[in-house]
């Protein structure tokens, strides 16, 4: 991997972004006297509460440290090893977390390549094929993400229609929400709208890419599906001691606006971005820009030149397209200079 360099603001990652003021004021307030450890304090109590309004109704909430840990501990608590969890090529649980999910669950990935990121019915139902056969793993989970790794948005409609298809055949739909937030205020909704309403039964909310210095937490729609979860967790080794610093963060994000704010601006910035690239005859805009993302093909040598710069990542090789992430802190002119410097590279 190549060296960032230094003190550039990069495009690289929204979590290359640092921590919300906001998120820092939390800790902070929190940091008063002792509270018992392990999630019984008044934080946790009030952001668990807060996030049951944002759901409207009783969901069962675990703060765990990261992103991974919330998916794989998620998928564990709803699978058995012989069952196999169906995800896109490019999800985060089949390429970026180091065989994690097929290790601490002993199910097995069946991934399906896809263009822009984005399951669909007609793409997994070849899976069905060995259901009952003992010799085949038995599909138990369809696992999305939303906002994709792409930087697209299921709609609605396409969440509910996934949701009942797995319902109809005795599947869960899980969710990798590390970008719920970007996904709820393009789709203009709530989180209730894109998860209770529509079907998800398991959902990894994530916090540290939307401002947060770290957490992230597992939901069960139904609650009955978290029996076992809080040892699940523990052997998972994601229960923070100090969990109302993670706590005191998820209320400031979620009991007023804050998570739709960040999350509007770093979405508004990648669309701010994608304006300005497109203007640009020598690169193209590969998929639909609905978060925060943008992925572009550009000319391998203007890769090289931008990368002196700006710290970005190549996300396809093969075809010479790069990965743009906005942030909450993203700011325009941090746009205009990086356009200014692509325009005085490709003249
Ligand atoms: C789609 C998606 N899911 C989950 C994660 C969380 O990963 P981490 O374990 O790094 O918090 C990420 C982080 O890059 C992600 O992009």
């Amino acid at each position: 991997m190549k060296k960032a360099p230094s003190a550039s603001r990069s495009f690289a990652s929204d979590n290359n972004a640092g921590v919300h003021p906001k998120m820092i004021e939390a800790i902070t307030a929190a940091n008063e006297g002792h509270v018992v450890a392990y999630g019984a304090d008044p934080f946790t109590d009030k952001a668990v509460k807060t996030f049951q309004k944002h759901f409207g109704r009783d969901v069962a909430v675990y703060f765990v440290f990261g992103g991974t840990g919330a998916n794989v501990l998620g998928l564990q608590a709803v699978t058995k090893s012989y069952q196999a969890v169906i995800c896109a090529e490019t999800a985060h649980i089949n390429v970026d977390e180091c065989g994690a999910p097929e290790k601490f669950t002993g199910s097995k990935l069946l991934s399906v390549p896809t263009p822009d990121g984005k399951l669909k019915v007609e793409l997994i139902e070849k899976f069905l094929h060995g259901v009952g056969f003992e010799h085949h793993v038995q599909p138990g989970v369809i696992s999305i993400s939303q906002a994709t790794e792409m930087g697209t948005v299921y709609s609605k409609a396409e969440l509910k229609k996934l949701a009942k298809f797995a319902h109809k055949n005795d599947m869960l739909l899980h969710v990798d929400g590390a970008r719920i937030s970007n996904a709820a205020v393009s789709l203009n909704a709530t989180f209730e709208e894109i998860t209770v309403d529509v079907g998800v039964d398991v959902l990894s909310f994530g916090g540290a890419k939307n401002g947060m210095m770290y957490g992230e937490a597992v939901v069960f729609l139904d609650k009955k599906r978290a029996a076992d979860f809080k040892y699940i967790r523990k052997q998972g080794m994601h229960l923070p001691s100090k969990m109302r610093f993670i706590s005191a963060q998820f209320d400031a994000l979620l009991s007023g606006d804050l998570w739709k704010q960040n999350a509007t601006h770093a979405n508004k910035m990648a669309r701010l971005l994608a304006n300005e690239l497109e203007q640009v005859p020598q690169v193209e805009i590969t998929q639909k820009v609905e978060s925060n993302g943008v992925f572009a093909v550009v000319p391998k040598k203007y890769i090289e030149e931008l990368q002196k710069k700006y710290f970005f990542y190549v996300w396809n090789e093969e075809i010479s397209e790069v990965r743009l992430m906005c942030s909450f802190d993203t700011t325009e002119d941090d746009i205009a200079e990086f356009i200014d410097l692509v325009k005085r590279i490709v003249k």
